[in-house]
């Protein structure tokens, strides 16, 4: 089976687009509170510009306490891997509830190492999510095996474990879960049905650091965790970085082997790896912004709890629920759906009244272009789909003001009415 597999740069490049339109959107709508505008009927109004995402108020809180370090690295030119990794390694492990971490690239590479450390190739077959971002599909690809996609949970938006074992075959290596949005998947009947067919378990936890259900903490429950710090994740660092966390000490240094090369000692390569190395800047940044990671988590989830009590009587919208296993939201995105095939018109009308908002994702992946060789067609995931034509992500970052959010619910209500 032929599959067009995405080259690293480009996929990188298609990414950086996003982040850059995310970034687009923060200076257009940079300036915080009410600005005066001109109506088209001439009169003066006084309208709340809202961001989608505003990282500048979020530098402020830890600054102080990265400068100094970020001198003394400079001073010291220790770059590459040392003792800031090594730091950023311990203490995420210990955040995550989990036994070990390797820092990496990203997010991408996190699930692309794990799946080599895995042996997952030609032939292989994992099974995943029909609704993520690309990187959970690509990493797949990206090893060489195929990708078989299921259905999500309309709810949670997570994928539906009840699809999983008819897709199990003599080939299946892998379940890949993601969490998305923040919330974990449902994990209890994923790791059953793992442990059942002696499946290994990759955790996409991109979206959803510090997230728990009832097995524990997103990325320590399954095999593997993979973690990223793009800049718009909770934790965030100044470029792309990632983590993979795993809970055994055979499976740890394969992965810090392969993520430098497969090298070990040095110069001598019994395994075959690449730079997958996360650099010792973005861990010192991640170091000083750690301490602040559970404040901002509790400020998101009050920022979910205000939208809920401004717009949870809102006929033209559902707004996002917990599943009874999730004990912790971390609300990386705050998705609702809109009603009556409205979204694009809601869309449009929240841009246009300076409110920053976005679609993730509008193409589930099993009717991404570059899997049309995997012969899936639309209708094949009817609720991947609906949630690509009926969702909306609205601003959800921790430093939103009060009056913020009443704009955001007051143009929902009137754009739905
Ligand atoms: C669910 C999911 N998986 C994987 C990734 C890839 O992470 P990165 O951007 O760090 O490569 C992301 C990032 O957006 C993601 O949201």
């Amino acid at each position: 089976m032929k599959l067009t597999i995405f080259g690293k740069t480009l996929q990188r490049e298609l990414h950086l687009v996003e982040f850059n339109a995310r970034a687009c959107a923060q200076v257009l709508f940079g300036g915080m509170g009410a600005t005066r505008t001109e109506s088209p009927y001439g009169e003066k109004t006084t309208m709340t510009k809202v961001p989608l995402l505003d990282l500048t108020q979020q530098y402020l809180a830890f600054k102080d306490a990265l400068l100094p370090e970020l001198e003394a690295m400079y001073a010291s030119q220790q770059f590459i891997l040392g003792p800031k990794v090594e730091a950023l390694e311990a203490r995420l492990a210990s955040y995550c509830r989990s036994s070990y971490a390797c820092g990496v690239t990203s997010g991408s590479d996190a699930l692309l190492v794990a799946l080599m450390a895995e042996k997952v190739g030609v032939g292989d077959e994992v099974i995943t999510t029909a609704y993520s971002f690309f990187a959970t599909a690509g990493a797949i690809c990206r090893v060489g095996a195929t990708p078989v996609f299921v259905d999500i949970d309309p709810v949670t938006f997570n994928i539906d474990p009840a699809g999983i074992e008819s897709k199990i075959t003599s080939h299946t290596k892998a379940i890949i879960p993601v969490h998305l949005y923040g919330q974990c998947a449902d994990m209890e009947a994923i790791m059953a049905v793992a442990k059942k067919h002696n499946l290994i378990v990759i955790e996409d936890a991109c979206q959803a650091i510090g997230a728990e259900c009832t097995l524990g903490r997103a990325g320590s429950i399954g095999d593997y965790g993979c973690l990223s710090f793009f800049p718009s994740k909770n934790l965030g660092c100044f470029g792309d970085g990632g983590m993979v966390l795993c809970q055994d000490d055979a499976r740890d240094k394969t992965l810090h082997i392969l993520r430098n090369h497969g090298m070990a000692p040095q110069y001598h390569h019994h395994l075959i790896g690449s730079n997958f190395r996360i650099d010792a800047l973005q861990a010192q940044v991640l170091l000083a912004k750690l301490p602040h990671l559970d404040n901002w988590t509790a400020a998101r989830q009050r920022n979910a709890a205000d939208y809920r009590r401004l717009l949870g009587d809102c006929e033209g919208l559902v707004l996002p629920a917990e599943a009874p296993s999730t004990t912790r939201h971390v609300y990386n995105q705050y998705i609702v759906r809109v009603k009556g095939g409205k979204r694009d018109y809601v869309w449009e009308g929240l841009k246009s009244r300076g409110i920053g908002c976005a679609v993730y994702y509008p193409i589930p992946l099993h009717l991404q272009e570059c899997f049309a060789s995997l012969g899936y067609k639309a209708g094949d995931f009817p609720e991947s789909e609906r949630a690509a034509a009926e969702t909306l992500a609205i601003p959800i970052y921790p430093e939103l003001t009060m009056e913020q959010k009443e704009a955001v619910a007051a143009a929902l209500r009137e754009l739905t009415a």
